[in-house]
């Protein structure tokens, strides 16, 4: 057994997830990857074992059945420990709300939702003792859009992005870095999954997912919690949330607002 750091990463199988395993391969990494199609994972490994001499753990789980979760929980309470988490796997369903399927609705919020905050528990609760960690959450851009036929899927990431943020106010000071990690539209099969078809955005708003994980791995070293791998200048990110912060005290008063008197 190594000493290297140790890297869950969720989704692992394609995509962005991939893209992580690889990276953190080549830094000397050991792995746990983690997602449902194991023929992908067993041939990612071998390849990452002999590339790079890491070990590699498969474990194979549906984030979408409470028992694929509950076992992945269980790898990340476990030693060897695990350093960083990368919570990576989801998948949207499209449609608008009157069409949507609703079980599908439902599939998809387990993954986005539900696993990212057990395992997200699962996390902090291990490394908050030792007084490090890293946690990678992966949103979504379309928490900035309303979108006819995205709301399941912008609500989905809504919560990570919630989830995350406050993570971070909570992990201040343990030693935990807690990165929110916002991608635009990013070339992987993840269009396709959805139905839609990654051609009909224009290429200069379509990042590879090799640019999006050096950018995420870059912004852990320059200690940047939100990363938002296309944005200039990280103050229009400062404005945002300046906004917030002045509309929250006004939100909780004991009276009504003026507007509403009368009529
Ligand atoms: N691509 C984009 O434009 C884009 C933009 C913003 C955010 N994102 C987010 O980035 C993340 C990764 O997406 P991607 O673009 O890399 O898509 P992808 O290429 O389709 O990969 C999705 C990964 O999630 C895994 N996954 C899906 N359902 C799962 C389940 N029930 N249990 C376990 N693993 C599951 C898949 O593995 P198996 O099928 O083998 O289980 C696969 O490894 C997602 O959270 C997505 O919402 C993507």
């Amino acid at each position: 057994m190594t000493d290297s750091p140790r890297a869950l990463v969720t989704g692992a199988s394609a995509g962005i997830g991939l893209s992580y395993a690889r990276h953190l391969a080549r830094t000397g990494h050991a792995l746990v990857l983690v997602a449902r199609r194991v023929d992908r994972l067993e041939a990612v490994a071998s390849e990452l074992r002999d590339a790079h001499g890491i070990e590699v753990e498969v474990l194979a789980a549906d984030l979408g059945a409470d028992e694929g979760v509950a076992r992945v929980a269980a790898r990340i309470a476990a030693e060897p420990s695990v350093d960083l988490l990368v919570n990576n796997a989801g998948f949207a369903v499209r449609g608008r709300v009157a069409d949507l399927d609703p079980d599908e609705l439902d599939r998809m919020l387990r993954v986005n939702v539900l696993a990212l905050g057990r395992l997200s528990h699962a996390a902090m609760r291990a490394m908050t003792p030792r007084g490090r960690g890293t946690i990678v959450n992966v949103a979504s851009g379309t928490v900035f859009m309303q979108m006819p036929g995205n709301a399941g899927y912008g609500a989905s990431k809504n919560y990570v992005m919630a989830f995350t943020r406050t993570m971070q106010v909570e992990a201040r000071d343990t030693g935990v870095r807690v990165q929110l990690l916002v991608p635009g539209v990013i070339a992987t099969d993840f269009h396709e999954v959805a139905g839609n078809d990654l051609n009909r955005f224009p290429p200069e708003n379509v990042m590879q997912a090799d640019d999006l994980v050096v950018a995420s791995l870059r912004a852990l070293e320059m200690d940047e919690p939100v990363c938002i791998p296309s944005l200039p200048a990280i103050r229009d990110w400062d404005a945002y949330v300046a906004a917030e912060a002045a509309l929250s005290p006004k939100v909780s008063r004991d009276r009504i607002a003026p507007r509403y008197h009368g009529g």
